[in-house]
């Protein structure tokens, strides 16, 4: 990582909200981001709910001064499963590039990757990634994202060099 960027975790779980789950994704993620570079701005277990959500990954944004929020959990088709409407109410640009990037990758892994219903977007100066809950579905797209975070966060924060050279 070019920078020391500050990121956030924000795990949406009911029953990890009712502390009837240990949040073992979001714990991941946290040391996964920490042992990459990243500096924690902040961490959240929120219930599967479209305001909870989305007030959690803008105060990551908005008071914390995170550059990037990866959510882990409700992307899904349960009825419960709400983060990619929450992100309505969060993103003022979509980067559907990301989002596309981690289906199929991980189609490569398993079909049921095509259930995830996970976006990205850009807040202000920052980027949010939606993750699935699992575990394992954490682990196999964090890495494949991190190669690209450090050229996002800075194309995203004004760098005006040129790609590709
Ligand atoms: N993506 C990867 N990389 N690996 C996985 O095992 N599981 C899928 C999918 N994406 C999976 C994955 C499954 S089984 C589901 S139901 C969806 O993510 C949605 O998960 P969520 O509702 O926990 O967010």
């Amino acid at each position: 990582m070019a920078k020391p960027w500050r990121f956030a975790v924000v795990t949406m779980s009911d029953k990890g909200s009712r502390g009837e789950r240990i949040d073992e994704s979001g714990a991941f993620l946290r040391q996964f981001l920490s042992e990459a570079g990243l500096a924690e701005a902040g961490y959240r277990l929120v219930p599967d709910r479209v305001e909870d959500i989305a007030a959690a990954v803008c105060a990551m944004i908005d008071d914390l001064g995170a550059d990037l929020v990866v959510t882990t959990g409700g992307t899904g088709l349960a009825p419960s499963d709400v983060t990619p409407e929450a992100m309505n109410k969060v993103f003022q640009r979509e980067v559907p590039g990301i989002a596309e990037m981690l289906r199929l990758e991980s189609l490569k892994k398993t079909p049921m990757a095509a259930l995830s219903r996970g976006r990205a977007g850009i807040r202000g100066e920052s980027l949010i990634i939606n993750l699935p809950g699992s575990l394992k579905a954490a682990r196999e797209d964090i890495a494949t994202l991190l190669p690209i975070v450090d050229h996002a966060l800075e194309k995203i924060k004004g760098d005006p060099s040129d790609c590709g050279r």
